[in-house]
């Protein structure tokens, strides 16, 4: 078998792969060759020697313009947010809406020792980012009447833990029915000098092919067929580090189907030209992202006569999809382009010896969902007030930002928020937290608690004290 993979593996100069192989015991030899055996290799050495194309970008960003967006003006337009929020209503009470959470990342930066979702984020209640998002959508469902069937993308490294965490707590309340736990692929990762690393002596470092992965996972485990069955036709798609998502907002489902879009960003508007989110935006009649990372300084300061920025909207990675659009594309999953991402990756050296790097020393290769944007017809943005949707938790402190009391104390802020839209004092230094399920917004707010109520220590509004 060593003949074998060794004839396999020398076209690529990767046969280091075996240097520990007449170390290993049978079991562990037959899974190093199946490790191998897995890999395309003639796809790894594309991507390895790819390099960054720079000058596309300077052509792309100067034809660049936003594409057709939905604005803050249009969500405070009484006429056409009711009209908006009737629509998606009537989607989510048929029962042709869906929620679909990736998972599947690794969370290397808050160095949390579960998968992220895992994290206890609720200021007070201390609920995991798993119970926050269940609790809006039994909240969204128990409004409209009908269950939100909710698709869960985890990855090798956090599936099995996942599971068992969300089945241990009965789902938090939602119907094991109406939860799918799917699994993504992995992509291998390479040294500088494009070798393979090895976790151990038996195992090709390997890890989650990104968050594009989704459409190929939902193909692949049948979540698009189980989809169609249930009469899906709309995919709310989000991250499962945000706990201010919006998801399945009514409103924001009505814009999408009202432009007929198989796909909608939700954007939030960028004021600092720097801001490091992704730009959405349309070039030649088709749209997509440009990263922050790849949009020359020129293009991202770019004004309008009224000094605002040209290139305004910034991707956080929230979009709904026709579940039509994503069969359509599912074929071309594999089509996906990779993109490069410099990590630091522990490997097993030539002596054996486990080495933890302090620098970048690989680069991994990740799919982006984004990149189905050009795919998509009639494809639109809708703007969001990042403080009533948008703080993912990204770090462990003491990072300057995006940390879990960062996180926190923006749900604080948008829940002292809406109980004073309600005509409720929150006296100063106390800390609230709303459960979606005691209220989802400002208006079910004010049904439970009578106007000129104060509030003068922290409090949980759960569901129980309705
Ligand atoms: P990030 O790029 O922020 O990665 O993922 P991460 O794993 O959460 O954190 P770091 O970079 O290792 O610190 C954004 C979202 O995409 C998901 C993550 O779970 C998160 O919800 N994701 C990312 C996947 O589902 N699969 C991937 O392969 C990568």
């Amino acid at each position: 078998m060593k003949n074998e993979l060794e004839s396999l593996l020398q076209p690529y100069q990767q046969t280091h792969v075996l240097q520990f192989w007449d170390e290993l015991d049978a079991v562990a030899q037959q899974s190093l060759a199946d490790q191998i055996r897995a890999i395309d290799f003639e796809q790894l050495q594309t991507l390895a020697g790819a390099t960054g194309a720079a000058a596309k970008w300077d052509e792309l960003a100067a034809e660049a313009e936003v594409p057709p967006a939905i604005t803050a003006d249009d969500f405070a337009n009484p006429e056409s947010y009711r009209a908006a929020c009737e629509v998606g209503r009537a989607a989510l009470a048929d029962g042709k809406v869906a929620m679909v959470l990736v998972a599947g990342g690794q969370g290397s930066r808050l160095g949390f020792e579960h998968p992220k979702g895992m994290f206890p984020i609720g200021p007070l209640s201390e609920r995991t980012l798993y119970h926050m998002l269940i609790d809006q959508l039994l909240a969204r469902g128990e409004q409209v009447g009908k269950a939100i069937p909710f698709y869960i993308m985890t990855s090798p490294p956090t599936h099995q833990e996942t599971s068992e965490f969300l089945a241990d707590n009965n789902y938090f309340g939602m119907d094991a029915e109406d939860v799918t736990i799917f699994c993504q692929g992995t992509m291998p990762a390479v040294d500088a000098n494009g070798k393979l690393l090895l976790a151990d002596k038996s195992t090709i470092f390997t890890s989650p092919d990104g968050h594009g992965g989704t459409l190929g996972a939902l193909k692949r485990d049948g979540c698009l067929d189980d989809m169609k069955a249930r009469g899906i036709e709309h995919v709310f798609y989000g991250q499962v580090d945000n706990p201010l998502i919006q998801a399945c907002d009514p409103a924001l489902l009505g814009y999408h189907i009202k432009s007929s879009s198989e796909m909608t960003s939700q954007v939030v508007r960028k004021h600092d030209p720097m801001l490091k989110v992704g730009n959405v935006v349309v070039v030649d009649g088709k749209t997509q992202i440009i990263e922050y990372s790849d949009l020359p300084d020129q293009y991202a300061r770019q004004t309008l006569p009224d000094g605002s920025l040209k290139l305004w909207a910034g991707s956080i990675a929230v979009h709904i999809f026709e579940r039509s659009f994503l069969d359509r594309t599912s074929d071309q999953a594999d089509a996906l382009p990779f993109h490069q991402a410099h990590k630091k990756v522990a490997y097993v050296d030539a002596q054996g010896k486990l080495v933890k790097p302090t620098e970048n020393n690989a680069t991994k290769f990740e799919r982006f969902i984004f990149d189905l944007l050009p795919s998509a017809k009639n494809a639109i943005v809708c703007e969001v007030d990042p403080a009533d949707g948008f703080c993912a938790v990204k770090n462990a402190p003491p990072a300057p930002s995006e940390t879990p009391q960062h996180v926190k104390d923006a749900v604080v802020a948008l829940h002292t928020r809406w109980l004073e839209q309600a005509g409720v004092t929150v006296a100063d230094g106390v800390k609230v937290e709303i459960n979606p399920r005691f209220a989802l917004d400002v208006e079910q707010l004010k049904e439970k608690i009578p106007t000129g109520t104060t509030v003068t220590e922290d409090k949980y509004f759960e569901p129980e004290t309705v």
